[in-house]
């Protein structure tokens, strides 16, 4: 049975708005299996628009398993297929890994970067040993004091409550599982993380793409975006991966006045920390009971150090504690002793400023080199390169024929029809300037051979 006033006021009448209604309808129960839709002409109709629009919003279905063609009989609801999607986004990201002479598609930090842990680890042991730091105990709290206190003393805004899980990924996952629901609409930046756009659509959620600029996301999308009453805001403030772009106060104001009048949350992922040129800016300074900010410290510290931190609206990070308590319990009080150390030991903060700088260089020189060589690139922050191509295949045939690995841009965005692009991570680009130059005009002849005839190459 079709749901009476099926398309109540549907905001959005382009072929991605309707097809999201229907999925948000079967995922809701709302359009069971075996209902079979109304004709295109029918809802052309009703919607007053072109039946090709309809069309379009039918096949994209059916290409999504959400509905079947029967050609003159119909149209009709499968439901929503088996949400074990799996990384599928990510995979395509690092599929490459290991088989190029230079990899740059990893979106690791560079490992000769990380503070030395092995002071850190021989007193975080000495500290369990003699019965302080560390504990041995499954009642005590699942973020050990003194990381706390440090924590505390560094955070964006005042956090309703605070804790620490396994890395940024798992603070997403784990914040998403409380605040995301089946057929709930959610913003994200137009190109995000690839593992978030995967998480979100295991989860079922109806993604929306806001564009954004140099400033952070754009105000006037942001706002277009509210119109459909998502649930929650997924952005990255600082060292945005890909575009490397970091919000500016004075957007974060504006994003916040635009945000008050809605009911959606913010989920900050600040996955670079310290690592991150820019300071740290947050939205959760104007709403601290509607945002929660996540801090990684994988790039800074170390990706097996496992860690990141959450702080800000109570009720979701109690949420978030509670349930895990019937999981892990807590993430290794031994390794949030560790990292504690070198949050405050003068040698690792200098290693961690130290490397600041470095990646901040070989952005410069990367992006400079590109910039000469006529590649549109951006690297404002953070350790990626995002570069403009003509064709994503093509970028990555010909990189892949020097040996040079790169990630696709495509897994990172939204909507298809954005313009391609392709990632590189500095991270993994070594060298001074002299010795980094050669290997980006290497990058950016194997580019420009990519939209050049052979016969129209420079010899
Ligand atoms: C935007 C973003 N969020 C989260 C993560 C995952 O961080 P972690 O290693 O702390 O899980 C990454 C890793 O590259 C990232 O780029």
């Amino acid at each position: 049975m079709l749901p009476e006033n099926m398309w109540g006021q549907l905001p959005d009448r382009s072929a991605r708005g309707i097809a999201a209604e229907i999925r948000r309808l079967v995922s809701m129960g709302l359009l069971s299996e075996g209902t079979r839709l109304p004709t295109v002409r029918v809802v052309a109709q009703e919607l007053g628009i072109s039946p090709t629009t309809v069309s379009e919003a039918w096949q994209s279905l059916s290409r999504a398993g959400i509905v079947a063609s029967h050609g003159r009989n119909g149209t009709v609801v499968l439901g929503i297929p088996d949400p074990i999607l799996g990384p599928r986004r990510y995979r395509r990201v690092t599929q490459g890994g290991g088989q190029f002479a230079l990899d740059l598609s990893s979106g690791t930090p560079d490992p000769s970067l990380l503070p030395d842990m092995q002071a850190a680890l021989l007193r975080a042991a000495t500290r369990v040993e003699r019965g302080d730091g560390a504990s041995m105990t499954y009642v005590d709290s699942a973020v050990l004091p003194e990381l706390h206190g440090v924590l505390l003393r560094r955070w964006p805004f005042v956090p309703g409550a605070l804790t620490v899980v396994d890395g940024a990924m798992d603070a997403l996952d784990r914040i998403s599982a409380v605040v995301v629901n089946r057929g709930d609409r959610v913003v994200v930046e137009a190109a995000c993380f690839p593992p978030l756009l995967d998480l979100l659509e295991q989860s079922g959620a109806d993604v929306i793409g806001v564009a954004g600029d140099a400033e952070g996301i754009s105000p006037d999308s942001l706002s277009a975006a509210l119109d459909a009453n998502p649930v929650a805001l997924f952005l990255q403030p600082r060292a945005q991966n890909p575009t490397g772009v970091s919000m500016t106060p004075g957007r974060a104001k504006q994003l916040c006045e635009i945000l008050k009048p809605s009911a959606a949350v913010v989920i900050e992922d600040d996955h670079s920390g310290d690592i991150a040129s820019a300071p740290v800016v947050s939205l959760g300074t104007g709403m601290p009971d509607r945002v929660v900010h996540i801090l990684g410290f994988s790039k800074s510290h170390g990706p097996d150090l496992r860690l990141a931190a959450i702080g800000g609206a109570a009720a979701i990070v109690h949420a978030v504690a509670t349930r895990r308590m019937l999981g892990p319990g807590w993430s290794s009080r031994l390794l949030q002793g560790v990292l504690a150390d070198l949050l405050t030991d003068r040698a690792a903060i200098a290693s961690v400023a130290k490397a600041r700088a470095a990646y901040a260089l070989r952005r410069s020189v990367v992006v400079d080199a590109l910039t000469t060589h006529g590649i549109d690139a951006r690297a404002d922050d953070g350790i990626n390169v995002w570069i403009a191509v003509e064709r994503e295949s093509d970028a990555l045939l010909a990189l892949a024929a020097r040996g040079i690995g790169a990630s696709p841009g495509s897994p990172f965005t939204v909507d298809a029809s954005q313009p391609e692009h392709i990632r590189i991570t500095v991270a993994g680009i070594l060298g001074t300037a002299a010795e980094i130059e050669p290997i980006v005009a290497e990058i950016a002849y194997a580019l420009r051979s990519e939209r050049t005839q052979p016969w129209q190459r420079p010899s």
